[in-house]
Formats: C-alpha cells, structure tokens, sequence
C-alpha cells in the first residue's frame, strides 16, 4: 500500500509537472504547525530559486491546479510560500478501510528478505544476570522482532560470554574448596562425572567470593590465567568442570530470558568461535594484514577519513591467548559458515564501539565478512539511579535482574488492587505483565544511546507515557468491543464513513502514520520510534473516547464505523507492543 504521504506527492508531483516545474520539488512533509494544518509542502521555495520566480507565485499556480482534487479538505498558499494541506475525511476513510484488510495494515518495507543475525543478550556464563544486561536484552528483543515484521529472516543469538578468565576463576576456587574431587588428580583418566559438584546457587556464590580473591591474590589469579588457557587448549578436566558450569548457568539463564520474554532462534557463545580462531590468525598473518608487534598480533584499522586515531586490533596476546575481539572475529567465520548472513546487527554497552569499529573493519579487510554486508552497531547508554549515577541496590551492589523485576512487579500489584477486586491469581498474573511492560516500555521509549534514570514510581504510573498507559488504553478499547459484542453486534466487516469530529479525525491521522513509524524503526533499528507512536495513538484515541459515546450512539452506521475505528486501533496497538515485547492482559 501507498503511504497518504506518498498519496499526496502523487497528486502534488502532477500539479508541479503541469505547471512545467520539476517534480523534485514536490516533497511532502508532516506538518511542523499541527495548529494550522496536517501536511505541508516546502517545495515552492526551493523552485523558486530555480525557476526565478516569487515563491508564492509558485505555491498559488501549485494551489490552484490542485483544486478539485478529491483527496484534500484544505490547500493554501501561505506566504512566504508554503503550501499546507489538509486530507479529507472522505480519503482518510477509504484510507483507513483498507489499511483494516491488509496484512501488516499494508506495511511494505523498501527492503526486506534478508537474512540478519542479530547479536544481543550477551550475558557472561556463571555471572548472575544483571541489571547492565536487561537493556542488551530488551533493545535486542525488540530490533529483532522488528526485523522480522519487515520480513527479514532474523536469527537471535545470545552470544554468552562463556570462555573467559570468569571460567579459570571458578575452576581455582573448587581446586582451593575441594582438593579431593577427580578433576584435580593429574593421574585420574576414567570418565568425569555426569552430576556437578556444585549447584546453581552454590556456583553464583563461587564466583563472586574467587573474583574478590583474584583481587588480592595474585598468585590465584595467575593461577585462574593459567586454567583459563589450559580450557581454551581442550584441558580434559577443565573442560569437564566447563561443562557443569554451562549446563547449570544455560539452565538458568534460559528460565531468566524466558520471565523476561526474551527468546533466541540460538543458544551459541564464545565458546563456539573457539576452533576458528588458529586457521583465522594463520591466515591473516600468511595474507601480511596481521603483523606482530612486542610479541602480540595484531591489525591496524586507521583509515584515511578517520577524525581520531584509532588503535590497531589485537587478535593475540603475547602469551598466544585470545581476546574479546579475536573470538567476535572467530564467531563472524563460523556465521558466514552456518547462516551466510546479509546483515549483522549487534547490541551492547555504547562504551563498546571502539571494540566494534575494530572488528567490523577486520572482518571487511580480511574478507571473512563481504563488503556489501551491512554491519550495525547499536550502542545503549547506562540505566542510572535517581542520583544519575549507574543504577545499584540501596545498599550499594549490583541490582539483580530478578529484583529488579519483581520490585517493579510489586509496585504495579500495589496500584491494580488498590481500588479494585480482583482475585489474588489474576491480580498477580496482571502485575507480571503490567510490570514488564512497565520496565520494557521505561527502557525502550528512549533512544537506545542515551543513559536514562530508573524510576520505578514513574514507570508504573498509569498516565504519561508509560507502559501502563499504553496497556490501560489497549484493556479499554478491548472492554468496549467486548461490550459491543455482548449486546449483538459483530466488529468485522464494518464500514468506516468520513470522520465528524476534530478527534476522530485525529486518532484516524495517527493511525495512517503507522507505514512511515514502522519503516523508520526498522531502517533506523530504532524501537523508541514506536513508543512515540503508540504514545502519540493512545493519547489521540483516550481524546476520541472522551469525545464521543461509542455505545450510546443512536445512528447504526455512524456506530459500526466507531466500532471498525477503535478495532483498528486495537489492532495495531496490539501489534506494536508485540514489537516492543511487550503483552496485553484482559484487564487492568
Ligand atoms: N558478554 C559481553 C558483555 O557482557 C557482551 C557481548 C556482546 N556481543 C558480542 N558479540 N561481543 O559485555
């Protein structure tokens, strides 16, 4: 489908071309006066340039070959020679009707079927989930389920942080704990046991008690150094404690993600990139882009048309080991392998786009990437505390994830049973996806470089643009039709007639924006562009709502046409949140 912007440079770009100007110029816009019209049209002042000529003498001759034109209410010539435009109702009716039977509301991206591995999550195996990774995971969410609305096939990977020093660490500290266990008797060659020697709980006490040590024992850490490197060379005890660690931590994770209702198409992480990594270095240093330099191999990025100086890659230690950027590379190699990618799309701390700009230039200069794949970094800010300082509990630590959720959670349950029944089960239920929507919405209505302030009170309101907000107004439009249906009537197949009202026409404008929101976010990897929306329709709608008596109205024709408006804006909230990750509960 035509987008009404497209609709209206159609009929604007004939008035310019038999008025004998170029139709470049005939560019239409959402007008920045929403106070004096809907659209407008800049081009006469440029023409005038051009063409020599006054630019309202343009915008006159441009306004009055439009004239007759059924799709406009309003066209005026405004001096110094603008052209502002309003649609009519009559349009925006058949509009709206047949965004109502199309799929998607006829959203048809410019580029789509693309294949897109989209890189988020990234929590560190055996390292409780915190508060820094809810925004990898939530943005990440989101880019890809957008991804996947414009018809790419996008493929999530968690991308765990599991073969780092944190392994050796943990490895050090059960040899310190339990001498005695088989993985540590240098002579023992049977079969390691099936059952961890630790549980889950116990493993997220060991890490954090071996990295404080590692802090004051030197000697432990260059023990944990040495274990690291035993494990990425294929230690067969190390690797056997390894694999305890990740089944318990993938365990945990998946039950965390899942609450959080985050899913990814593959459970892959650094590990993985493991056997790419000697044939990978070999080969850039046989092809001389790699060289050493005091012992470390190592690649230069600068590029000519670079501001600043950019430092070279590492991709091998001087103690042979590798690091953060050799195993993004290793695992670039092994994607190319599996899923021959058109597009990446990564997403972590913005503090990491050096990191980035080097592994994506790597990847280009040593063809393990093509040159025409695109490859994005979206870099997100820090969620701060009221203070504006990184957010911490109130004692201090690092907030967990799971606390942070059910605070949140708690203070949407405080406010649903309030003033109102509900029973306990449903009340609770409501509370968990109210709350979601709550912490999801705080994070995503900014733009995901920005840092932003946690603020719990806020993110729960039911007003402003909240999360909350968002779902009251999807729980009310449901209970009307709900209402509609109980007393006979069916909400398909309605016909929409020409908006009456100021709002109704509003509510019916913000619903047609939904092609250029949604090609904006998807182009841009932007999901704050569809909480403006969602905020921008709900508010349109709730003014409609108080505006008009959808139930009580007398004309059946008029109703049927209420009824078929608000159920597409139902619909396309409804699919909007599904964007975001967010769900809507029956009641609130
Ligand atoms: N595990 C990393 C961290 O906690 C994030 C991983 C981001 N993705 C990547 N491919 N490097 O910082």
């Amino acid at each position: 489908m035509k987008t009404i912007i497209e609709h209206i440079a159609d009929s604007v770009s004939r008035a310019f071309e038999e008025c004998g100007y170029d139709t470049k110029y005939a560019k239409i816009t959402l007008s920045n006066r929403p106070d004096l019209c809907e659209y407008q049209c800049s081009g006469a002042m440029a023409a005038a340039k051009a063409y020599g000529k006054a630019p309202f003498v343009i915008a006159d001759e441009i306004v009055g070959k439009l004239k007759g034109d059924e799709i406009f209410e309003k066209l005026e010539s405004v001096k110094p020679g603008f052209i502002n435009i309003n649609v009519s109702s009559q349009f925006l009716a058949q509009y709206l009707e047949e965004m109502s039977v199309s799929e998607k509301f006829g959203y048809v991206p410019k580029v789509s079927g693309k294949t897109v591995i989209v890189d988020y999550g990234g929590a560190n195996a055996a390292k409780p989930l915190h508060v820094g990774h809810l925004r990898s995971a939530v943005i990440g969410e989101s880019v890809k389920r957008i991804q996947k609305y414009a018809g790419n096939n996008a493929i999530g990977d968690v991308h765990l942080g599991d073969w780092g020093l944190q392994m050796g660490l943990i490895i050090e500290e059960l040899r310190d704990r339990e001498p005695e266990l088989v993985y540590f008797d240098e002579n023992y060659t049977g079969e390691y046991p099936q059952e961890p020697p630790f549980t889950i709980s116990e493993l997220e006490e060991i890490y954090p008690a071996a990295s404080a040590k590692s802090k004051e024992d030197e000697h432990f850490l260059a023990r944990a150094h040495e274990s690291t490197l035993k494990l990425q060379r294929g230690d067969r005890a190390c690797r056997a404690i390894w694999e305890h660690i990740m089944n318990l931590s993938k365990a945990d994770l998946k039950k965390n993600y899942d609450n959080l209702n985050v899913n990814f198409e593959i459970w892959k992480g650094e590990s993985d990139a493991e056997p790419y990594i000697s044939d990978m270095v070999q080969s850039m240093l046989d092809s001389g882009l790699a060289y050493e330099s005091q012992g470390a191999v190592v690649v230069d990025i600068q590029e000519d048309t670079d501001t600043k100086e950019l430092p070279p890659c590492i991709i091998r230690k001087s103690d042979g080991a590798a690091l953060y950027a050799t195993s993004d590379l290793a695992t670039l190699v092994e994607r190319e392998k599996l899923y021959h990618p058109d597009a990446y799309i990564y997403l972590a701390d913005k503090r990491q786009e050096l990191h980035f700009t080097q592994v994506f230039r790597v990847a280009k200069k040593a063809g393990i990437v093509k040159p025409e794949t695109d490859m994005t970094f979206v870099g997100f800010g820090t969620m701060n505390g009221k203070d504006g300082k990184p957010f911490k509990t109130r004692s201090g630590g690092v907030m967990r994830l799971e606390n942070l959720i059910s605070d949140i959670q708690d203070a949407v349950y405080a406010k649903i049973t309030e003033n109102r029944t509900m029973d306990e089960a449903e009340a609770r239920d409501t509370a968990r996806i109210v709350g979601l929507a709550a912490l999801k919405y705080g994070d995503l209505s900014n733009q995901a470089s920005k840092d932003y302030v946690f603020d719990v009170e806020r993110f729960a309101s039911f007003e402003g643009n909240t999360g909350p907000y968002i779902l009251y107004t999807i729980v009310r439009i449901k209970s009307i039709l709900a209402k509609y249906i109980q007393e006979g009537g069916s909400v398909s197949g309605l016909k929409l007639i020409p908006a009456a009202g100021v709002s109704e026409k509003n509510l019916s404008l913000s619903l047609v924006r939904f092609f250029d929101v949604m090609e904006a976010a998807y182009m841009e990897k932007a999901p704050h562009k569809i909480c403006q929306y969602i905020y921008d329709v709900s508010n349109a709608f709730n003014g409609f709502y108080h505006d008009t008596k959808i139930l009580s109205e007398q004309n059946r024709e008029q109703k049927e046409s209420y009824i078929a408006l608000i159920s597409l804006t139902k619909e396309i909230l409804l699919d909007c949140i599904d964007l975001l990750g967010i769900e809507c509960p029956e009641r609130m």
